[in-house]
């Protein structure tokens, strides 16, 4: 079992958009209602891919997108954006879970963060990610709730951890 990160391409948005899809219905479902998770992770897939498409092309964020593979197929990504100091997105699909993956995106994206001086990094991690990133030294600052556009409102814990520099 090989895992390898690399920047992510224009080819890997479909990739991504399963491994989200996978990743909130089949993993977040045990800690969040269907309505919730209908609107975090949506069925317009091919919509969601071609907007992914461009996202990679390029933002204007600058946010940083990778991809983990498992064994030369895409199962994962994540993503962070230096100049908010954010880590934004960490995502594995059910079927790659429990095996190093999420830790493989995690830590590929801090040395990134860390060759571009960020001092830290802040995210609005889900109850079922909490955990994760507890293990990987990211602290609690506070929990809350989080908008979504339909004003439904989900759980979420706010968390920081310093990148260190030599
Ligand atoms: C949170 C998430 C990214 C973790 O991804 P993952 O690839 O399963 O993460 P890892 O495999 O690195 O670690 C998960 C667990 O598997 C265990 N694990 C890691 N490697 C393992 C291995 N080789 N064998 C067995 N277990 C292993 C880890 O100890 C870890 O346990 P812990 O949760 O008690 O710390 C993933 O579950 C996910 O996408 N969740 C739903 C979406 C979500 O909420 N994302 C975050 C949005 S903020």
């Amino acid at each position: 079992m090989t895992i390898t990160v690399r920047d992510a391409v224009v080819k890997d948005a479909e990739a991504i958009v399963q491994a989200h899809y996978s990743a909130v219905h089949q993993i977040a479902s045990k800690d969040y209602p269907v309505e919730i998770l209908n609107e975090w992770s949506p069925s317009n897939l091919s919509e969601r891919i071609a907007k992914f498409e461009r996202l990679i092309e390029g933002n204007s964020e600058g946010e940083i997108i990778v991809v983990a593979e498992l064994d030369g197929k895409v199962v994962g990504f994540g993503s962070i954006v230096p100049d908010k100091k954010e880590l934004r997105a960490v995502y594995v699909s059910a079927a790659a879970g429990a095996k190093g993956v999420g830790k493989a995106i995690l830590e590929h994206l801090e040395s990134k963060a860390k060759e571009l001086n960020v001092p830290e990094l802040n995210l609005d991690s889900s109850v079922t990610a909490e955990h994760f990133y507890a293990r990987h030294g990211y602290e609690v600052i506070r929990r809350g709730l989080h908008r979504l556009n339909s004003g439904r409102q989900m759980a979420c814990i706010f968390m920081r951890k310093e990148i260190k520099h030599d």
